[in-house]
């Protein structure tokens, strides 16, 4: 049975907690492009720190890089992008309307009632045209064909035409591999679904240089190694699930290929949030034919020089961000009460804020005393102080933000220096003394926990 589509419920929640706005709202939006939020941001950000640890900071064989967006306009020719990246573009002279001539059939005419593009009867769809999605602008004063340049379509021309720059800076051996993030612009036909097509994301990308014949081992090793770490981000193994491209689907430069797709449920089910590619040495080979400048590796232990071949991960920093909020929506009854809570349940160490700090009164010093702990903690986790409204409301507000721990500060608190942790996920408590709350609280962190666990605290 399908998973229900949770889009809409999120854009709402999304909004209303700070999570993502829809771009210039004010002025009434800007086609498919989103602004992070207060919570966004930060949830964002934990996503591209764990990316960034697992594939640069803990390993030896992959290192970090951050290239500019604007590069030489040459850099496209090479890599295929100014004549091959292009979508079939077919326009409706009737509503104005545009659709990708090959996704007709998932398309809809925006006219009543609901029918496919060509259903009605005065219809009038053009030939298809193919549709350059590459962004383009001038660089300086004179808007002229020689000062043209690309706003980049993808964060990996950035690492081929820096590989021997950065292997040579840091005497790197082939096997290894560079590492960056950063924003992507396309200008989509169909972009939607909330921020899982925009025209402006980011993209988290890593090319790993290998000898040509080794290539397919990594590759596998590769694409194992990816899907473990979306596992490891509280992701649902059932809703995880590879595609291997067929031939027709293959990108130009690919040799072999797969996407790592996730259920967003609803019509959208399955659909890529990452892709792991064989690229062979078609880039680097473009880029050497392209810039006349030698590419080559030269391994001198085995007195060999050859263009390596280039196993690519790429996977969408917005869409990876989706599929973390898909999968932690949560809307469920509470024992004992009318109302029940939504809950946004994310892993510990992607939640925007780790822990609530709430007095549960205005009076007898426990403001004072909340207040304190609060900016102790602040110094460790993101952490949010709130004495507004009844508890239970606040409990509720901080569940839809995602956040695991709950601090309650109460009359046996300044009486006794001890608080309550109140766990999201469960909604259990337990006491602890307030010199404990930090350490007890990085206990539960380093052991991905959101439920009471009297383990954790002895
Ligand atoms: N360098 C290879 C490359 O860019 P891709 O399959 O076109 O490959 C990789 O893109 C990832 O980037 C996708 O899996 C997706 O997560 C993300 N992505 C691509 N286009 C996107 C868009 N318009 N909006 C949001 N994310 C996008």
């Amino acid at each position: 049975m399908p998973r229900p589509d949770v889009l809409e419920t999120l854009v709402s929640l999304a909004k209303r907690r700070g999570f993502i706005f829809q771009s210039s709202e004010i002025y009434g939006g800007t086609g498919s492009v989103w602004d992070y939020g207060p919570l966004g941001v930060e949830l964002k950000n934990n996503v591209k720190a764990r990316w960034w640890n697992a594939m640069v900071r803990e390993r030896d064989d992959v290192e970090g890089l951050d290239a500019a967006i604007l590069m030489h306009p040459k850099v496209w020719e090479a890599s295929g992008h100014v004549s091959g990246f292009s979508d079939p573009l077919v326009d409706c002279k009737a509503c104005k309307a545009r659709f990708r001539a090959d996704k007709l059939g998932d398309a809809v005419c925006p006219r009543k009632p609901s029918k496919q593009p060509g259903e009605h009867a005065d219809c009038q769809l053009t030939e298809p045209r193919q549709f350059n999605l590459m962004f383009k602008t001038f660089i300086g004063p004179v808007e002229e064909s020689a000062s043209v340049v690309y706003l980049r379509p993808e964060t990996a021309q950035g690492i081929f035409v820096n590989f021997l720059n950065v292997q040579q800076a840091t005497r790197q051996k082939v096997p290894f591999g560079i590492a960056q993030i950063g924003k992507a612009f396309r200008n989509e036909i169909t972009p939607g679904n909330f921020i899982f097509r925009t025209r402006e994301f980011e993209q988290m990308e890593m090319q790993f240089f290998v000898e040509p014949g080794t290539d397919m081992e990594h590759f596998e090793r590769w694409k194992q190694t990816r899907l473990e770490w979306h596992l490891g981000l509280g992701l649902d193994r059932d809703r995880l699930a590879f595609h291997q491209h067929t031939d027709k689907e293959l990108a130009h430069y690919a040799r072999a290929a797969f996407d790592i797709n996730f259920d967003f449920g609803g019509t959208l089910g399955f659909q890529e949030i990452e892709g792991v590619h064989n690229r062979s040495d078609f880039d680097l080979r473009q880029h050497q034919e392209f810039s006349s400048k030698k590419l080559e590796y030269v391994d001198q232990a085995n007195n060999k020089r050859y263009l390596p071949y280039v196993i690519e991960t790429s996977v969408g920093v917005d869409r990876v961000t989706l599929a973390i909020l898909v999968n932690a929506l949560r809307e469920e009854a509470v024992e004992g009460e009318q109302e029940g809570r939504t809950v946004m349940g994310f892993h510990p160490a992607l939640a925007p804020i780790k822990a609530g700090v709430f007095p549960l009164t205005k009076k007898d010093g426990q403001p004072e005393m909340a207040e304190r702990l609060a900016s102790a903690l602040r110094k460790r986790f993101p952490v949010f102080y709130d004495e507004a409204g009844a508890i239970g409301r606040r409990y509720r507000r901080q569940d839809e933000a995602g956040t695991p721990f709950g601090i309650t500060i109460d009359s046996d608190s300044t009486a006794n220096d001890s608080v309550t942790i109140r766990f999201r996920d469960d909604m259990g408590q337990i006491r602890v003394a307030t010199s404990r709350v930090a350490e007890v609280l990085g206990r539960y962190l380093e052991a991905d926990h959101a439920r009471a666990d009297s383990r954790l605290v002895e």
